[in-house]
């Protein structure tokens, strides 16, 4: 494949790729399209809320680190397998190199990355947004990629964005891809989605990312298990979207961890929380 990234084995067996630049591999456990449908489109309950879009109101969906585009096309193909529903989503991105390296491994072997085989990605590469819908009305898909850094970009978002209903959240993890993780960033998306009804879903369960997570304003609770990972972390802007929130005794390890400070340096660091923001957490609705 091309320059940069290389074919690794998932541990379910499967295959996924690897970036040389990040050092590590998409999706490591299930493989991409496993672990898309399980962590991001089963989890979130996509096919439910789809149902309850409207023209006027359609499911809005944040797909954050585009990649090979393995979420975004689980959430297509669950569109499309759909009775009715409007879908909206946005994808960000600031490299297309994994995308294209998924497009050039499926080339070389059909039965790599078939996901990418879908008329929509020629016109996302192309145009940055691709469009469908029923003949009956009853279903309609618009979906466009915002190419740059999203760092940058939540903290000064630009064009006429949706708020999200649903924000899949899937940079590179947080000690290769820090600046994506940093309380900043989800400062900025709770900004963005916090009059609405917003869920959002991610591969880590670090402390760290859930006290950061906190800060920003969320509420966070456990996902579920993928691949090798025993969980996983939701975030919510009402706390009845939780199914299984983080409870009041969760802040007993918060104090007992070596990796609980929030995710505030400028470089990757760990380290236990300070008393100062042990004493704002505390004071968050969830545990009140
Ligand atoms: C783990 S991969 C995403 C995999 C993807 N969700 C999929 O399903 O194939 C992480 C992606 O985040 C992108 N990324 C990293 N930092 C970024 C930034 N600052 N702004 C936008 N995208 C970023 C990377 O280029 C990479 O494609």
């Amino acid at each position: 494949v091309r320059k940069g990234f290389q074919l690794r084995a998932t541990t379910s067996g499967g295959v996924s790729l690897y970036s040389e630049a990040y050092n590590e591999t998409i999706h490591p456990g299930l493989g991409p399209e496993g672990e898309a449908h399980r962590l991001y489109v089963e989890q979130s309950s996509f096919q439910e809320k789809l149902g309850e879009s409207t023209k006027e109101d359609p499911l809005v969906l944040w797909d954050v680190g585009l990649g090979a585009g393995a979420n975004a096309l689980s959430a297509v193909r669950a569109w499309e397998e759909a009775p009715a529903g409007h879908l909206r989503i946005y994808s960000f991105e600031n490299d297309l190199g994994l995308m294209e390296a998924a497009r050039e491994a499926h080339r070389e072997n059909p039965l790599h990355f078939s996901f990418v085989n879908h008329p929509s990605i020629e016109q996302i590469l192309a145009n940055s947004v691709f469009s469908a819908a029923s003949q009956q009305g009853n279903k309609s898909l618009e979906w466009q990629l915002i190419l740059g850094d999203f760092t940058g970009w939540i903290e000064q978002p630009r064009g006429a964005i949706q708020p999200p209903r649903l924000i899949f959240f899937d940079p590179y993890s947080p000690s290769r891809n820090w600046r994506m993780w940093r309380l900043p960033v989800w400062e900025g998306l709770y900004k963005f989605c916090r009059e609405v009804d917003c869920e959002i879903f991610t591969y880590s369960r670090a402390t760290g990312l859930r006290v950061t997570m906190l800060l920003a304003g969320f509420h966070v609770g456990r996902g579920e298990a993928t691949g090798f990972k025993e969980e996983t972390t939701v975030g919510a802007t009402r706390l009845s979207s939780l199914k299984s929130p983080l409870p009041a005794t969760w802040m007993e390890t918060v104090k007992r961890s070596d990796a609980s400070q929030p995710y505030v340096a400028d470089s990757f660091e760990t380290g236990p929380i300070a008393p100062e923001w042990l004493k704002k957490l505390a004071e968050h609705p969830q545990f009140l």
